[in-house]
């Protein structure tokens, strides 16, 4: 902690412990009757790029004696299958935006090598859409492909719902057919373009030309098949004084009549090497960053030709700043972006999702930047793979996908980093599975000092003794996972909770993520 925080932080350390006969120094209240929402499968998907080690070498590896004769790693596959990963976004992120899916298509011998602009790559088209879609089958996710709307053009992103999703015997139809798939492949997920708002993006735009060429897109999309679900590129980042606010509003505006999703990325990192700072203001930043564009929706929906949902698809997000040297885009490309993550960082992934249960209303998709190798929970080399730390808390999150979140109410100590508003140390979301009468309260105790005492009472309904702990804890911040060497992993126990006047006492300890399952009776 540095000293900004300390002062405040030592003061609450003295309310934090429980002493004899006092109240517990935090509350949460719990209440299956308040829902924010659903939580929509998709707030647990991924995402795939060409980009270092992520297709080449992490999920595709011809020749391997680890994949399969498709090419799939299959060590990759088993290790994937947990994250229940519901949806996965392909083929960038800035490589989409100088891609040409026609390269990639056909037999793979005769597809041509082409130079890879947006990260001074070689790609080989070896991995292709047929690859992809097949891959998705595969792990059960829905396939998201987002389009070149950079470099590329309208009509070639219309081909590319025609070449997936046509039923009738046309050109485009015809190859798919040829290439070995009979049936369409139904894409339903179309993102139009990837950080067209960014100047490192190929093909940048300012907001009115690319919502001009994403509207054209949509509709020429839209004829192709009228089922399909878009994505707008919203603000790609959220520097202060950016002006990432108008971004969204032009995009908005332009587009309200023609898309499902805005998408939002961020990524973080504990870069003053602060760890209440990395987990609290980061938290908060996400909190105002969600609030101001669930406005911005409201806004433009309020000139909508027929009233239609726009979600926010929080389609690339994760720590990433070790593996991130250099300015330009081939400097960063040059460390693969193998970010190794240590066990602070398991921490932030519960941060990410406990803020996107609290927006479940609006927060319909999101995906993990990016699925293995390049900021990735999966780490593999030529022998093998390893879990890396920010892998378990997705593995555990996904398995309330479909429950309706809740608005619990916290009570906890804050603390406060430099001049920002007061942080709480308890960072809570919690979810509730009607089907099978049971809750989960996810806690991030973002304290680096102090375990926190802390009265859980519901509301609605009885609860049971029984609860099952699953906890990510560990002495040391900034150990690693590595080859043969999965050290920070959850530990997983039951507990007999002790319930006086339908709710119980828990202590969080310090620097840690609580998910426990609880049983209404
Ligand atoms: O995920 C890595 C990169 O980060 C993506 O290609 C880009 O969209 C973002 O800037």
């Amino acid at each position: 902690m540095k000293k900004s925080t300390i002062i405040i932080a030592s003061l609450w350390a003295l309310a934090a412990v429980q002493l004899p006969g006092q109240r517990p120094a935090s509350i949460i209240r719990m209440d299956t009757n308040r829902v924010i929402g659903e939580v929509h499968p998709y707030v647990f998907g991924n995402f795939a790029e060409h980009l270092g080690r992520c297709i080449y070498g992490g999920i595709f590896e011809e020749n391997s004696p680890l994949a399969g004769p498709d090419g799939f790693r299959k060590d990759v596959l088993e290790a994937v299958k947990p994250l229940g990963v519901s949806v996965l976004r392909w083929p960038g992120g800035n490589f989409a935006s100088g891609y040409s899916w026609k390269d990639g298509i056909g037999p793979r011998d005769l597809r041509p090598a082409r130079p890879d602009h947006a990260w001074g790559a070689l790609e080989t088209n070896r991995f292709g859409t047929d690859e992809f879609l097949q891959y998705c089958e595969r792990i059960g996710a829905q396939p998201y492909l987002c389009i070149n709307a950079g470099l590329g053009s309208v009509d070639e992103a219309r081909q590319w719902v025609e070449y997936t999703n046509e039923t009738r015997p046309t050109y485009w139809a015809l190859q798919r057919k040829k290439n070995g798939r009979e049936k369409p492949w139904n894409v339903k997920i179309w993102g139009l373009g990837n950080e067209i708002d960014g100047p490192w993006q190929l093909g940048h735009k300012n907001a009115e030309d690319y919502a001009k060429f994403a509207l054209e897109a949509a509709k020429a999309m839209r004829r192709q098949d009228g089922t399909i679900q878009l994505i707008a590129s919203g603000s790609s980042n959220f520097r202060a004084g950016a002006d990432w606010i108008a971004w969204n509003r032009t995009v908005l505006d332009r587009l309200k009549d023609e898309i499902d999703y805005i998408s939002l990325h961020t990524y973080i990192g504990n870069r003053d090497n602060d760890f209440e700072k990395y987990l609290g203001a980061s938290a908060q930043d996400l909190e105002y960053r969600l609030q101001v564009v669930e406005g911005q929706i409201k806004a433009a929906q309020n000139a909508q030709r027929v009233p239609r949902p726009i979600y926010i698809a929080f389609d690339e997000w994760n720590t990433w700043y070790r593996a991130r040297a250099g300015t330009t885009e081939a400097e960063i490309a040059s460390t693969g972006l193998e970010e190794r993550y240590n066990f602070e960082d398991s921490l932030a992934t519960g941060m990410f999702f406990n803020a996107f249960l609290r927006h479940a209303n609006s927060v319909k998709m999101a995906n993990l930047a990016q699925l293995v190798n390049v900021i990735a929970p999966i780490f593999t080399n030529k022998q093998g793979l390893f879990r890396q730390t920010i892998y378990w808390p997705l593995a555990e999150y996904a398995k309330q996908r479909g429950n309706m979140s809740l608005d619990v109410q916290v009570s906890a100590p804050t603390y406060r980093v430099v001049q920002r508003a007061p942080i709480s140390y308890l960072d809570v979301s919690a979810t509730h599975a009607p089907n099978s009468s049971m809750i989960f309260l996810n806690v991030l105790n973002r304290s680096e000092k102090m375990d926190l005492v802390t009265r859980i009472d519901n509301i609605t309904g009885r609860i049971g003794a029984a609860a099952s702990v699953w906890e990510m804890n560990h002495p040391d911040l900034k150990t690693t996972n590595d080859f043969g060497k999965e050290t920070i992993r959850p530990a997983t126990r039951t507990a007999s909770l002790k319930i006086v006047n339908n709710g119980f006492d828990y202590t969080f300890p310090k620097h840690s993520l609580t998910i426990l399952g609880l049983k209404l009776q």
